[in-house]
């Protein structure tokens, strides 16, 4: 987030020298023409011939010499798809019965590491392996998975391959932490952000992104209520210009046991910059991933800027992921998500005119205008519908595994073109909507915030520990209903299943508990409360009202 807090206090010049006069490629300017902006992500061909988009990759990034004796796994998807996705081929199925399987043999330098036979069509199946006889080096190892399909007695065999990288890095010098990535799920692992030892855990990053100077510089006290009020992560917004000071917050971070988000958004293009600010913080405990580009699609920042950065940040520490958010709706995608692990997006939807810009006076278009919401309705599903997306365009380009989307919920307005700040309901909508659809992760634009959203967050952050027991889980299956603008997310696990769901609606609402496939009992426990309530064999949903509970 960017944008708003500019505009607040900077005249429409000042805002035209600092970034051209284009927002997400487009002119925005009234004087400017229209003109589009390019950069849309293709969307793939359709082929007439059935494909196979086969994918393999170890479930843990980064192996640490710990988990050598510990077996693992490769994860190997098979869909079958229309569309010419990246590294899909085609394959000839049998014209009847079932599809049968592949044989799946994954090396690393000719060695066999992995093999057996996984169905087609199959999702995260596991092909167990160790790691026994890798050494630990700085290089990834560059896996190769080859799958071969009989459809029947006498037909030929097809070959199909893939490629994936395996991370098994030396032990991390000076103590360094590390954050792992379980590629089964996308969440991340680390230890107690205390740095006091304890196991590795996933985390459930929840948190804000949280003014540094005039706010955490001088107020310590407020991490003590952050961490009190359940949230795991904070994000300090810089600059950080008293460095004393920013060691006096991480520090207090620290004890808190909360995790750092650390934010190079003025830096992280200028690589003496970023080498001093990584060398400076990678050695502190509670650090759980690096972020770089602030909305850097909407400021048109070079294409190669952030896997650049994402270079020089691996090169110089390699244990801790990178994130970045994306502000547009579909601009050059593939080449800033190219530079990180976690892409955030923060669809800003509440209390600004999507179609009419209150900042430039012009219309909005997938042309032209910048209205606060790239290409948006005005509504809820804008958020759903962009995480969506953002998925999709992660498995079209090979990188479903390995990168993970975020969301960012509008947690400020009242200036710009956000003429009023979202109530506390509307703040949960917008983040379980998000997780509902794949998200990992929940940093909202920013602390200080009204009491209202500050209070729904934390009773979020509190109820997320039960949570993502079902949500991180890679055990869990997930089904997803969308009923009457009710968005469902379903998780199960061992019989018991987590439904959390979210009213878009600014009128009361109800939803009769179906039977869940996979869940015994019957019982219903609610575990997160936002205006929703089960009884009688329904939910009841207040206007904008949100409720998780455990059934079976
Ligand atoms: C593959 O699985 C998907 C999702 O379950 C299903 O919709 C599709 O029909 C399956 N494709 C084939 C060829 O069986
Ligand atoms: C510091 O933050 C705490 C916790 O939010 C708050 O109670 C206190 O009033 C703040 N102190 C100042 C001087 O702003
Ligand atoms: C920097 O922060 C420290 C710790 O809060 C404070 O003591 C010092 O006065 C600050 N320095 C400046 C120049 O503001
Ligand atoms: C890059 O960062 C270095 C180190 O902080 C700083 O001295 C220099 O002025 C920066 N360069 C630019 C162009 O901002
Ligand atoms: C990025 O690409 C530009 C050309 O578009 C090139 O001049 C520049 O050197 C590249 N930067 C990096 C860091 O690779
Ligand atoms: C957006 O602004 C235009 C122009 O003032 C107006 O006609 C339209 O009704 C507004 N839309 C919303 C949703 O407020």
């Amino acid at each position: 987030m960017l944008l708003a807090a500019f505009a607040a206090f900077c005249a429409a010049s000042c805002l035209a020298q600092a970034y051209g006069q284009t927002w997400c490629g487009k002119n925005y300017m009234k004087t400017s023409p229209v003109v589009p902006p390019g950069g849309q992500f293709p969307v793939p061909a359709a082929s007439s011939q059935p494909l196979l988009a086969f994918r393999c990759e170890p479930a843990i990034k980064p192996y640490l010499p710990e988990d050598i004796l510990t077996p693992s796994s490769f994860i190997i998807d098979t869909p079958i798809t229309s569309s010419e996705v990246v590294g899909a081929a085609p394959i000839s199925l049998p014209e009847h019965g079932s599809l049968g399987s592949v044989a799946v043999t994954v090396s690393v330098n000719g060695r066999p590491l992995a093999a057996g036979l996984v169905p087609l069509n199959a999702t995260k199946f596991e092909l167990p392996f160790t790691l026994v006889g890798l050494s630990p080096r700085t290089e990834v190892y560059d896996v190769t998975c080859a799958a071969e399909y009989s459809p029947g007695l006498l037909s030929k065999s097809q070959k199909f391959s893939s490629t994936a990288a395996l991370s098994l890095l030396p032990d991390p010098p000076d103590g360094r932490s590390v954050t792992k990535m379980d590629l089964r799920t996308g969440a991340l692992l680390a230890k107690p952000a205390t740095g006091k030892g304890g196991s590795y855990e996933t985390v459930f990053p929840i948190g804000f992104y949280t003014n540094f100077g005039g706010y955490l510089d001088s107020n310590l006290t407020l991490l003590n209520e952050l961490a009190a009020q359940g949230f795991t992560v904070v994000h300090p917004v810089p600059t950080f210009d008293n460095l004393t000071a920013l060691d006096l917050v991480l520090d207090r971070m620290q004890e808190l046991g909360l995790y750092l988000m650390y934010d190079m958004r003025w830096t992280y293009m200028n690589d003496t910059g970023v080498t001093e600010e990584v060398n400076r913080i990678k050695n502190r405990p509670n650090l759980l991933l690096w972020y770089t580009g602030d909305e850097p699609d909407g400021t048109s920042d070079p294409l190669n800027a952030t896997s650049h950065s994402y270079d020089l940040i691996n090169s110089l520490d390699g244990y801790h992921p990178v994130s970045l958010v994306l502000n547009c709706e579909n601009y050059f995608f593939t080449e800033y998500t190219s530079g990180t692990d976690i892409v955030m997006q923060d669809t800003y939807m509440i209390g600004n005119n999507v179609t009419f810009s209150s900042q430039w006076d012009t219309v909005c278009t997938p042309d032209y205008g910048d209205c606060g919401c790239d290409n948006c309705k005005g509504e809820f599903e804008d958020i759903s519908t962009r995480m969506d997306d953002f998925a999709e365009r992660l498995r079209d380009d090979g990188w479903a595994r390995t990168k993970a989307v975020w969301t960012v919920p509008q947690a400020f307005g009242g200036d710009s073109y956000w003429k009023r700040e979202p109530t506390g309901k509307e703040y949960i909508v917008q983040s379980v909507l998000g997780i509902n659809h794949g998200g990992l992760g929940v940093v909202a634009w920013n602390d200080p915030t009204p009491a209202d959203i500050k209070a729904s967050a934390s009773a979020l952050a509190l109820a997320l520990p039960t949570m993502k027991e079902f949500i991180l889980s890679p055990s869990a299956s997930f089904a997803h209903i969308a009923t009457g603008r009710v968005d469902i997310g379903v998780w199960t696990v061992d019989g018991r299943a987590l439904v959390l769901a979210t009213n878009l609606n600014y009128a009361a609402a109800t939803v009769p508990l179906a039977g869940l496939p996979g869940v015994k009992g019957k019982s219903v426990k609610q575990v997160f409360d936002s205006g929703a309530s089960f009884a009688g064999g329904k939910f009841t949903f207040e206007a904008t009202g949100t409720g998780g509970f455990i059934v079976g």
